[in-house]
C-alpha cells in the first residue's frame, strides 16, 4: 500500500492540509488589485499555497494566473527567456497566435525561438543581442498589462522565491514599471529568505519599499493535522492516537515538512495501530535524516555563533540580556547582540515578540539532543 504523507516538493489535493483562510485572504487581497508578499521560511509550503491559489483562481474566466519560479533564473537574459516563455504560455493558446501577438506586442522585432522538451512541452525563446536585452526586459515586463487590457481579464502574476532579483540588479526597473500596471495586475512575491526580503521591502532606499501587503503565513495548527492524519490512517486502515500526534506536534510545531516526513516514517513502521515506541523510532530515524542538513549549518558558524545558537536554546530565546544569564554564559551584551544580529541575517534565529526562537524548529530538537549527548560523554 502506498504511504499516504509525502514530504519534498510542493503538495496538491488530498496532501494538501488547511490552509484555508490564508488562502481566502490572499484570493481577497489580489483580486482587489493589492500587491502581496508571503514569506515563510524554508518547506514550510510555500510553493503548494500559491500553486493552490493559481488552481483556484484558474476556475474563474476573467482571470489568468502566471506563477513564475525564480530559483533557477541567475541573470537578466535567463529572466527574460524564461518569463517569457511563462508568460507566452499562460497568454496564448496556440503557436501560431503566440508567434503572431508578439511580434505586434512587443516593440522590438525579435526572433522567437521554439524548442520542444523531452516531456513534449513547447518552450519559447527571444534571440537577443546585448543592446536588445534592455528594451526587451522593459516589454516583457509590460505583456501582463498588456495582455490584461487586451483580454479585459485580471491578470495576477506569482513570483516565487523572489529574493534570486536581487542579484539580478533590476529591482528598480521591476518596480517602475510594475507601478504602471494599476489594478488590471497585481503582483505576489514569496521567499524564504527573511533578511534578504525584509531589506527588499523595508528598506526606505530599495525601490520596492512598502509596496506590497505583507501575509504571514503560519505552522498549520495542531486540530488541523489531527483531522488531516487521522483520516489518512484510517484510509489505509490503520490508526494512530491523538496523544502520539500531540507527541509530533510539540516537537515539529506544525512545521508542514516536519510533519509530513515524521508521520511518512511512522505510517511506514505501523502495522495497524500506532505505538509510542515507534514514534521515538521515527523521530529517531527523521534525526539522522536531517544530521548531514544540520551538521553543514552548524560547520559554518563561528565558535561564537554556535555557544550564542546553544545559549538562545538553553534559554528558551528569552532573557538574553539579563546580567544572571550573560554573567553564566560569557558573553558580553555587546558581543551576544552582534551573534545574534549575524544569526539573524544567516535566516538561523529570529525574534518575536520579545525571545528568539530557531526558525527550524526541528534544528532545535537537533540541537537539544546533540548538547545532551555530549554533556552525558563529559
Ligand atoms: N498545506 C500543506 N499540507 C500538508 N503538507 C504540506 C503543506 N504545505 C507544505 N507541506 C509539506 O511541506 C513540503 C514542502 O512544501 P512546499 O514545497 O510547498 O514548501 P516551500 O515553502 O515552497 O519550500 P521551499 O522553501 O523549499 O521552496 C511538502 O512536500 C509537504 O510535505
Ligand atoms: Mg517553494
Amino acid at each position: 500500500m502506498k504511504n499516504p504523507f509525502y514530504y519534498g516538493n510542493e503538495v496538491r489535493e488530498d496532501d494538501f492540509c488547511n490552509r484555508k483562510d490564508e488562502l481566502k485572504e490572499l484570493k481577497q487581497d489580489v483580486l482587489n488589485g493589492l500587491n502581496v508578499l508571503v514569506y515563510a521560511p524554508r518547506r514550510f509550503g510555500k510553493t503548494s499555497l500559491l500553486r493552490k491559489l493559481q488552481e483556484n483562481l484558474k476556475k474563474s474566466n476573467d482571470t489568468i494566473v502566471i506563477y513564475f519560479d525564480m530559483f533557477s533564473v541567475s541573470n537578466i537574459d535567463e529572466f527574460i527567456q524564461k518569463y517569457f516563455n511563462i508568460l507566452a504560455k499562460n497568454l496564448e493558446t496556440t503557436t501560431d497566435k503566440i508567434i503572431n501577438l508578439f511580434k505586434n506586442v512587443l516593440q522590438f522585432k525579435p526572433n522567437i525561438t521554439m524548442t520542444i522538451s523531452s516531456n513534449n512541452e513547447i518552450n519559447y525563446g527571444l534571440s537577443l543581442s546585448k543592446k536588445e536585452q534592455l528594451n526587451s526586459l522593459e516589454d516583457v515586463l509590460n505583456l501582463p498589462y498588456i495582455y490584461a487590457k487586451k483580454l479585459n481579464k485580471r491578470v495576477i502574476v506569482i513570483f516565487d522565491e523572489f529574493q534570486e532579483i536581487e542579484q539580478l540588479n533590476i529591482e528598480k526597473k521591476l518596480r517602475s514599471i510594475m507601478q504602471t500596471h494599476s489594478r488590471k495586475v497585481s503582483y505576489l512575491f514569496s521567499g524564504s529568505k527573511k533578511s534578504i526580503l525584509t531589506q527588499m521591502f523595508y528598506n526606505k532606499n530599495r525601490a520596492f519599499y512598502k509596496s506590497v501587503k505583507h501575509l504571514k503565513i503560519n505552522e498549520i495548527n495542531l486540530s488541523d493535522w489531527e483531522q488531516f492524519i487521522e483520516k489518512k490512517f484510517a484510509q489505509t486502515q490503520k490508526t494512530i492516537d491523538k496523544e502520539l500526534i500531540k507527541l509530533c506536534f510539540d516537537i515539529t510545531i506544525g512545521y508542514p515538512y516536519y510533519m509530513q516526513q515524521l508521520m511518512y516514517f511512522i505510517w511506514e513502521n505501523t502495522k495497524q495501530k500506532s505505538t509510542k515506541e515507534i514514534v521515538k523510532n521515527s523521530i529517531k530515524l527523521m534525526l539522522e535524516r536531517e544530521d548531514d542538513i544540520y551538521a553543514i549549518v552548524w560547520t559554518n558558524l563561528t565558535p561564537n555563533q554556535k555557544t550564542a545558537l546553544k545559549y538562545i536554546v538553553n534559554h528558551n530565546g528569552e532573557n538574553l540580556y539579563a546580567n544572571d544569564n550573560l554573567n553564566e554564559s560569557n558573553f558580553s551584551a555587546s558581543t551576544i547582540k552582534s551573534t545574534i544580529e549575524a544569526l539573524i541575517k544567516k535566516n538561523i534565529i529570529d525574534k518575536r515578540d520579545s525571545s528568539y526562537y530557531l526558525i527550524d524548529p526541528f534544528m532545535k530538537y537537533w540541537l537539544e539532543q546533540m548538547s545532551a549527548v555530549s554533556s552525558s560523554n563529559n
